[in-house]
């Protein structure tokens, strides 16, 4: 595996494999790595020549009193990971290099960026398109990896590589799970023991609400009624946000037709979570 800790070196590199035909898979990361960016690992590494993971704990995308200093980090275990799934380039630039002084471009994404996740967390998504869109430009990558965990995050990507005309395929994967439901994060790693139990029921609220649409539920005021139920009946959790939306517009659903994602955004201490299911 090569570790490459500067944009030139990474830049070279993958230009030198573009030039030999090779395919390259990208999956972009903050670090301290799981079950969740391993599986976007493997599927990279399934279907493209060359997979590139990138480790960068980007400070634009986080807000001011928010988790930036304290963000898990695990260096050594990350790249032993990364070399267990056979990576064969892992990227991990300096905030110097991602972010020179004097910087003042930055990729804000109108709207959808504006909503949910974006209104409890104004300017995260700017944050996060700019670092994807240099990420994008420095690796080249034919094809790139997300988690449907961050479902607006993958929202807001493909709105982004789509209007700036990138020549990249965005996967988007399944949210992989503990075994009582709850999604693999970063964060979880905050969690005390109770509140890691409590942290189970965002996934349970999200189950009820797509067994009540599977039984015929459609009308999303009862449906979000029921979701807060479960989350209610767990001391210490205080609901951010819970939301049934369109998968493309992201615009608020009133009555659940066709195709829909359930949203939740939950504090539970100092602990801020998110969810989410699809409903095809
Ligand atoms: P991070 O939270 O480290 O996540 C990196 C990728 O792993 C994202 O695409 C995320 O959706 C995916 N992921 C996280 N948990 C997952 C899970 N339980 N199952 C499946 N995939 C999961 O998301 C970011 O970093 C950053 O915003 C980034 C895109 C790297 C830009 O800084």
């Amino acid at each position: 595996m090569n570790v490459v800790t500067t944009i030139a070196d990474m830049r070279t590199l993958a230009e030198s494999h573009r030039k030999k035909g090779r395919t390259i898979g990208f999956v972009p990361t903050m670090g301290f790595l799981h079950e969740g960016h391993l599986s976007l690992m493997r599927e990279a590494r399934k279907s493209c020549d060359i997979v590139v993971v990138s480790i960068f704990v980007n400070p634009t995308q986080f807000g001011p009193g928010e988790d930036f200093d304290r963000y898990p980090r695990d260096e050594k275990g990350d790249r032993e990971k990364c070399e267990a799934e056979g990576i064969d380039v892992l990227f991990i630039p300096s905030a110097a290099e991602m972010y020179p002084p004097g910087d003042s471009v930055s990729v804000p994404v109108e709207g959808i960026a504006d909503i949910l996740e974006g209104a409890s967390r104004p300017g995260h998504f700017r944050g996060v398109a700019t670092v994807v869109a240099r990420l994008f430009t420095i690796v080249g990558p034919h094809k790139a990896f997300f988690g449907q965990k961050d479902f607006q995050q993958t929202v807001v990507i493909e709105r982004m590589a789509t209007g700036l005309n990138m020549d990249v395929k965005i996967v988007v994967l399944p949210t992989v799970r503990e075994q009582d439901g709850l999604a693999m994060s970063s964060r979880n790693s905050y969690l005390r023991a109770d509140e890691r139990r409590a942290a189970a029921s965002l996934y349970r609220a999200l189950s009820e609400g797509e067994g009540l649409i599977r039984s015929g539920v459609g009308a999303a005021s009862k449906l979000k009624r029921a979701m807060r139920a479960v989350l209610e009946k767990e001391a210490g959790i205080e609901i951010d946000y819970l939301e049934i939306v369109d998968p493309e517009s992201l615009v608020s659903l009133r009555e659940i037709e066709h195709r829909a994602v359930l949203l939740v955004a939950a504090r539970i201490g100092r602990t801020r979570l998110i969810d989410n299911v699809l409903i095809l």
